[in-house]
């Protein structure tokens, strides 16, 4: 066994204990977690961002802008409609079946940054979608709200509200935007319970509101993961890294915690 199968299989081990005995998780997830569905993810090689100076010269993080949306929707729907036609091609991986697995053993509270809506879409039913969630669309000019399962059946771009023919949006957090606020509080509140164990998953952990609750949980003497290829902010932050992809990873540990929790053999009914 070469080295890092060695640390990761130690890694596992070490989480899988824990969760064993955990009662409540947290997993904060980015676009890594979609990564093997086969969505790019931001940054990194082949991510949307890289290297990436729009048509109109401008840097795609000020064309996937409020104020852009704003000025020139069109524009802004350029790019939108690029990001919502790579989810409608994809569908959820085994990392989201697995974390969605998770709750048949203990109560997991999903943070997730993507906007793809595959953690719901794979069963999980706690699921934070702090940036939103691009099959809502809601109008610009109405209190129009709808749901599209597939951005490819739009009938234009951008779309427009059918009861008032307004322009829409997705309902998805751009840059110099607010997170909403209601997701702010509802994430306050939970992590005012507090969690057993803190899983960071497929992400870059660049925004302060996703790596303080790991900075505050080490503080507090409580047990923090990466699950990550590669390092990121919080690496030097947590308990146990385990080095690698998140659809391989996460599997293998539901699977490890399935075992501990239920021991081959010591089957609840037998003998009954
Ligand atoms: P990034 O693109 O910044 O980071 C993706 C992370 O996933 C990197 O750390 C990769 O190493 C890791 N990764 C890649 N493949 C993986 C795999 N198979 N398994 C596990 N990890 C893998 O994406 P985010 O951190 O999600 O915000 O970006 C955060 C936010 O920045 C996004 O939500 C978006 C963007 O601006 C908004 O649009 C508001």
């Amino acid at each position: 066994m070469e080295r890092d199968d060695a640390d990761l299989e130690t890694g596992i081990e070490r989480v899988a204990l824990r969760l064993a005995r955990a009662r409540r998780m947290l997993a904060v997830t980015g676009a890594g977690v979609s990564a093997e569905s086969g969505m790019p993810t931001y940054r990194g090689l082949g991510g949307l961002y890289q290297d990436r100076e729009t048509e109109a010269g401008m840097p795609i993080e000020e064309v996937l802008s409020g104020p852009t949306l704003a000025r020139d929707p069109i524009l802004c729907w350029r790019y939108l409609a690029e990001i919502g036609r790579a989810v409608s091609g994809c569908r959820p991986n085994d990392a989201h079946r697995a974390l969605a697995g998770f709750e048949d053993l203990l109560e997991v509270v999903v943070l997730t940054q993507n906007v793809d809506g595959f953690h719901r879409q794979a069963g999980s039913t706690r699921v934070i979608d702090l940036h939103g969630d691009c099959h809502r669309l809601l109008c610009l000019a109405c209190p129009g709200r709808r749901e599209v399962a597939d951005y490819r059946d739009l009938a234009e771009v951008p779309p427009r509200c059918p009861a008032c023919g307004g322009v829409e949006r997705p309902d998805v957090v751009l840059f110099e935007e607010p997170l909403p606020l209601e997701k702010t509080w509802e994430l306050r509140s939970e992590l005012r319970q507090g969690f057993d164990v803190y899983l960071s998953i497929g992400t870059s952990s660049l925004f302060s509101y996703i790596t303080r609750p790991f900075h505050d949980a080490r503080q507090e003497g409580r047990f923090t993961v990466e699950v990550n290829p590669g390092p990121t902010s919080l690496s030097e932050v947590v308990d146990v890294r385990l080095v690698g992809k998140a659809g391989s990873v996460l599997p293998r540990l539901l699977e490890r915690v399935r075992d501990l929790r239920n021991p081959p053999g010591e089957n609840p009914s037998a003998g009954d």
